[in-house]
């Protein structure tokens, strides 16, 4: 898997340190407010993996299956909800757990659709943050990385769903797509 790999961005030891660093942010944050961390499958699972294990408070953590079709040139992309969330949110402070933002239309639904069911708060943090690729508004609070416009695979992040497991973030080579 190495091998398809052009260039490693951010490293194991690079990522944990950042995972941990966002954690103990989220534990002064959401002190005495039992936050629900979301993660977003597929991507979010390593870090949510690493930020809980950092968080020495309580917390509870649960999980939705949000697809994004990102086809067409309109700006109207389309979200589906392919799992839901079987707990009631409200008067609940919801982190949302992401690995990347792209466009922002993923998180634009998700949030939208949280306040609607009366969270108390809603928030995100990710990993990485991709801002040139954005379409619709969106800023995250809490953002591991900043990265320029490139196809990134690891740590949770794949290509036709493989490479998620690589421990840590790097672009993937361009014959490897192309193909
Ligand atoms: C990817 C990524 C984010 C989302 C970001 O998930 O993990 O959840 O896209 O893109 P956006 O900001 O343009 O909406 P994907 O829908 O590919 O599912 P996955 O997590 O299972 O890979
Ligand atoms: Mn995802
Ligand atoms: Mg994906």
């Amino acid at each position: 898997m190495r091998n398809d790999i052009k260039e490693i961005l951010f490293t194991t030891e690079q990522i944990e340190e950042k995972a941990a660093q966002l954690a103990k942010e989220l534990e002064v944050d959401y002190a005495g407010k039992k936050p629900i961390l979301l993660g977003l499958l597929k991507g979010s699972i390593p870090f949510i993996g690493d930020l809980m294990k950092h968080m020495n408070m309580p917390i509870q953590i649960e999980f939705m299956d949000v697809s994004s079709y990102h086809g067409g040139t309109t700006s109207s992309g389309q979200v589906k909800i392919l799992k839901d969330l079987d707990i009631s949110v409200e008067n609940r402070h919801i982190i949302i757990v992401e690995d990347i933002v792209d466009t922002g239309f993923t998180l634009t639904k998700v949030i939208a659709l949280l306040k609607h069911r009366g969270a108390a708060s809603v928030e995100v943090v990710t990993m990485l943050d991709k801002p040139e690729g954005r379409v619709v508004e969106m800023e995250p609070k809490y953002i591991g990385f900043t990265i320029p416009k490139a196809f990134v695979v690891g740590y949770g992040l794949d290509y036709d769903e493989y490479y998620r497991n690589l421990p840590y973030v790097g672009i993937l080579k361009e014959e490897v797509y192309m193909k």
